[in-house]
């Protein structure tokens, strides 16, 4: 049986439309599905929406439409960014879903009648746009902690989770995981934010309607961060117990923004030990993204649409931008310079144009017809041991999610390969029919290290790989065997490449 992998993002407010910070993570997420799918694994990658709560009510009655109504036309619009950005997302979750409202629902009366939900009340600091409770202690001047925003003192009924009970069994499991909250800075946030305490959590609301009713108490709203977190489970069929919750919980990895990591390390891990459910293997927390200096936000009209930035550079470029400028787990700055620089001289310069260049040559000295390789060179060897090394040292780092240290160790092969031609010099051997045999050698090495190159980048630029892998004749064939040495064969059709990427102004 295939090994399974399931890889979460966040789902989004149906309040805003999507933005790079949006993009960010679902491309994360889509790079490790595919690289994994490529590595023989039976992936579940789930991404979706998260449409209830008085942010988004407030936000329908701002537009004069119903919750439902904004939900049904924000979500298109995620959707079709998704496809346009070739998102291979196995499933898309709505919390308006009826089998999500089913299990959480679910999951609530467990909790409830095993005594950890119990009715109390509840008078503290909400902020709407964080959608977080607040101690007066918490706030910054009167203010939410997180955003800065004004915050409103609510005094409600509410349904309260036992989270204090789950201090200490949560503080154990991270101490005997070292890679369950990672990065590692994060981590630790995360362990003294536990020892400080953990209050039990309102898990009701009865301020407004736009949720899901407390099973036997229609007064109450479930929280939305109950309701939006039990997506990874819902998705999978829970309470059910199918054939995918049974291949897939506990998830691999949830992948999610620094922002919203207290949610996913504090609040859903305990939320899974009350229901006796097993925890996620990882959360990983990325970084947030500034645009040109500056905190991305509607009021400074900065907000970087992805679409714009796809129509204006193309789909792989955005996605080899975002997941190479910034180590995963750091925050980086967004600019059009950087993007651009990233273009021209990684994209156009290195990897393009080694592939215009070699399969010219191809076509040229053999008539586009790939010659077998005689007995490798000095210099040919260490070329395909480095390109079976940058393998091995891209499976490491996407495992570790180093996306970007993965890019690196591909791109030195690619350099490494520029520098080969440059060094054995085919224009030289062509000259002289007794080199032949060498010439031959020369040219499968290097078409042969750019194969295994597009193979491994066809996770990262699904469509850039497509084009490539099909000059050097071999599209379609792309598994984890495509990574190994070897697999050009004599006499398939070499064409050559167009520029796999036009080179832009600054
Ligand atoms: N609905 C919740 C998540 C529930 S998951 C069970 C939510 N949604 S969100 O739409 O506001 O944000 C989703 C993600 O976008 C978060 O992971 C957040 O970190 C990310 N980003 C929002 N702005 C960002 C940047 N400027 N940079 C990088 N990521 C950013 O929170």
């Amino acid at each position: 049986m295939k090994p399974a992998f399931y890889v979460t993002t966040p789902i989004y407010y149906v309040n805003d439309v999507p933005h790079i910070g949006h993009a960010y993570t679902t491309v994360a997420g889509d790079v490790l599905a595919r690289y994994k799918r490529l590595m023989g694994h039976e992936v579940y990658f789930l991404t979706g929406s998260d449409e209830h709560g008085q942010k988004v009510e407030k936000a329908a009655t701002t537009a004069g439409e119903t919750p439902l109504e904004l939900a049904d036309r924000v979500v298109k619009r995620f959707q079709a960014l998704w496809e346009r950005l070739g998102i291979s997302n196995t499933d898309f979750i709505r919390t308006t879903q009826e089998r999500h409202k089913k299990g959480v629902s679910h999951i609530f009366s467990k909790i409830l009648e095993k005594g950890d939900i119990y009715l109390g009340e509840y008078e503290d600091w909400y902020c709407t746009p964080c959608e977080t409770f607040w101690t007066e202690t918490q706030l910054i001047e009167g203010r939410c902690p997180d955003c800065n925003r004004p915050v409103e003192k609510l005094k409600e009924e509410s349904y309260f989770f036992r989270m204090s009970k789950y201090q200490q069994a949560l503080l154990d499991h991270i101490e005997a995981n070292p890679d369950f909250i990672q990065p590692k800075s994060k981590r630790n946030e995360i362990i003294s934010f536990v020892k400080e305490g953990l209050r039990d959590l309102s898990v009701s609301r009865t301020t407004f309607t736009w949720g899901i009713p407390v099973p036997g108490n229609e007064k109450h709203v479930i929280y939305v961060w109950f309701d939006a977190l039990t997506n990874y489970i819902t998705a999978l069929g829970y309470p059910e117990n199918t054939t995918e919750y049974q291949t897939f919980w506990p998830v691999d990895v949830h992948l999610i923004g620094k922002d919203i990591l207290r949610f996913h390390a504090v609040y859903w891990p305990t939320f899974l030990m009350a229901a006796g459910l097993p925890l996620p293997e990882k959360v990983f927390a990325h970084g947030w993204w500034t645009v040109e200096g500056q905190k991305m936000s509607k009021s400074l009209q900065n907000v970087v649409e992805p679409n714009m930035l796809i129509d204006k550079y193309g789909v792989d470029v955005v996605r080899y931008f975002l997941l190479r400028e910034v180590p995963f787990g750091l925050d980086g700055d967004f600019s059009h310079a950087a993007l651009v620089q990233r273009l021209n001289s990684d994209l156009a310069n290195d990897l393009g144009n080694l592939l215009s260049r070699s399969t010219a040559m191809a076509v040229k000295y053999f008539n586009g017809t790939l010659q077998a390789p005689a007995e490798l060179s000095e210099l040919d060897q260490t070329l395909k041991k480095r390109t079976e090394d940058m393998v091995a040292a891209v499976d490491a780092c996407l495992n570790d999610l180093a996306f970007s240290k993965a890019l690196q160790a591909i791109w030195e092969v690619v350099s490494a390969a520029n520098k080969y031609i440059d060094e054995s010099a085919p224009w030289a051997l062509a000259k002289d029919p007794a080199n032949q045999a060498r010439l031959a050698t020369v040219m499968y090495c290097l078409l042969e290290l750019q194969r295994i190159v597009h193979c491994i980048l066809s996770a990262f630029m699904p469509a850039t790989a497509e084009k490539a892998l099909s000059s050097l004749g071999c599209q379609g064939v792309v598994n984890q065997e495509g990574l190994n040495w070897g697999g050009l064969k004599a006499g398939s059709t070499i064409t050559k490449a167009e520029a796999l990427f036009p080179r832009m102004e600054g």
